[in-house]
């Protein structure tokens, strides 16, 4: 007879769980022979003991057992997860343009949580566009468009939905242990055999220290081998917004205008989709030049051409792209002084971003015009506010501006995979598009 008690007591003290204590944990929880109180302490206990990779995996094991499980839409598709970041259009991009390239891309997507963006509010902020795709409608998307975006399903790993409700109410996200078996259960569960893994770091991230993500990112790697499947993990930047646009209908109308060929502006966000590009084309067994094959479906126009598709399959009416527009209110933010553009806050802009897009509808939001490193002089403009011009004032505040310029950072800090996916097919992305500020 299982005692949580007990568990609870091994736990604290530093012992490890057996996967049958994992097992009756989380169907004890959902079954409500555990109760919150039990499970909170049992949680607490993980963030202070940790769980070794015989226990993450026993979790995981477990969290996907509490619900449905989906078969693969197709042999070789591939899933892409971010931890979380502000400006990150990357999935709107590399989902249609990864299909181009020949890798059917099955995306199971999530909703803004605090400042960091949702992938699944920037799709519907494209008129028409709908994300409940039942789990039969989204496996026929992949097999005929090649690419799908649609919402987790309440009934894959409703253990996570309750559990992290709980950690979120006491505390206690931060646990590699439990981050990860978090993640990866959900990724399990939707059914593709390999995943590429966005871990964020930096202040905009949950994670803030490179070591931390670095554990995650292995950690996630080595779990989803445990259960068959293939990933890359990358370690990636998230001390200001990726790319320049935030807010929902922006950073839908940024996706548009990178696929229809505007890329020269931003170089962060295009060395990042060209990264995981490449990383879900190694993963899903593509063969040649990577970095070639990505460069060539964006050049051509088929990585646009597949973005229309998987809209038009979901919803989206034939105008619908052309009808993203900025907000017509528009206040632009100036430098106050001279000097090198020290710190851009992106906590301070998702919230603000997200406020103004409560407020003034799914155009609204924030551009950001320049990037940590760059020199201003006075005046210059730094972003434009669109919508509510009575937050212009407090988003000022998130540009620091000093005498010397920071230290370069680079914006891939980290990369790891299963064997063969790291080289597979050659170059994955050029050296010289990881290194900058
Ligand atoms: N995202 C998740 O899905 N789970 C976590 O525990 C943390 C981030």
């Amino acid at each position: 007879m299982f005692d949580m008690r007990s568990a609870i007591a091994r736990k604290r003290d530093g012992r490890r769980l057996e996967a049958g204590d994992w097992a009756s944990i989380v169907a004890g929880h959902q079954h409500g022979l555990v109760d919150d109180a039990q499970l909170a302490a049992l949680l607490m206990a993980c963030v202070w003991r940790g769980l070794d990779a015989n226990e993450t995996a026993a979790l995981t094991r477990a969290m996907v057992g509490s619900g449905e499980t989906l078969a693969a839409p197709a042999p070789n598709c591939v899933d892409k997860h971010s931890s979380g970041g502000v400006a990150d259009s990357a999935s709107l991009i590399v989902v249609p343009l990864v299909a181009a390239c020949g890798i059917p891309v099955a995306k199971l997507s999530g909703r803004a949580l605090g400042h960091t963006g949702g992938t699944l509010d920037k799709l519907e902020a494209i008129e028409g566009v709908r994300t409940d795709l039942s789990p039969e409608r989204f496996a026929a998307q992949v097999r005929d468009v090649g690419c799908a975006i649609a919402a987790q399903s309440e009934r894959l790993v409703p253990a996570d939905k309750r559990i992290y409700g709980l950690r979120d109410r006491t505390s206690t996200v931060e646990c590699l242990g439990l981050i990860a078996s978090s993640i990866v259960s959900k990724k399990i569960a939707a059914g593709a055999p390999a995943f590429v893994f966005d871990v964020k770091v930096g202040r905009g991230s949950f994670l803030t220290k490179l070591e931390a993500a670095r554990d995650l990112a292995a950690a996630m790697v080595e779990l989803s081998e445990s259960f068959g499947r293939k990933a890359v993990a990358l370690v990636t930047d998230m001390n200001e917004p990726l790319g320049p646009a935030i807010g929902t209908g922006l950073e839908a109308l940024a996706a548009r205008d990178f696929l229809r060929g505007a890329r020269g502006g931003d170089r962060r966000l295009r060395a990042l989709c060209e990264r995981l590009g490449t990383a879900m084309l190694a993963v899903g067994h593509a063969e040649g030049d990577l970095l070639a094959t990505v460069e060539r479906a964006l050049a051509t126009g088929a990585a646009y051409e597949r973005f229309e598709k998987m809209l038009a399959a979901q919803g989206a009416a034939g105008d619908a792209l052309e009808k993203l527009t900025p907000h017509k209110t528009l206040t632009p933010l100036r430098a106050e002084r001279s000097g090198y553009l020290a710190t851009v806050d992106p906590v301070a802009l998702g919230l603000a971003a997200r406020a103004l897009v409560e407020r003034s509808g799914s155009s609204a939001g924030i551009v950001v015009e320049k990037r940590i490193g760059e020199h201003v002089e006075a005046g210059d403009g730094l972003a434009t506010v669109y919508g509510d011009p009575a937050a212009a004032p407090r988003i000022a505040d998130a540009f620091a501006i000093e005498d010397a310029p920071p230290p370069e950072r680079p914006l891939v800090y980290w990369e790891t995979g299963s064997p063969g996916t790291l080289s597979a097919g050659g170059r994955t992305a050029a050296r010289s598009s990881v290194e900058m500020r």
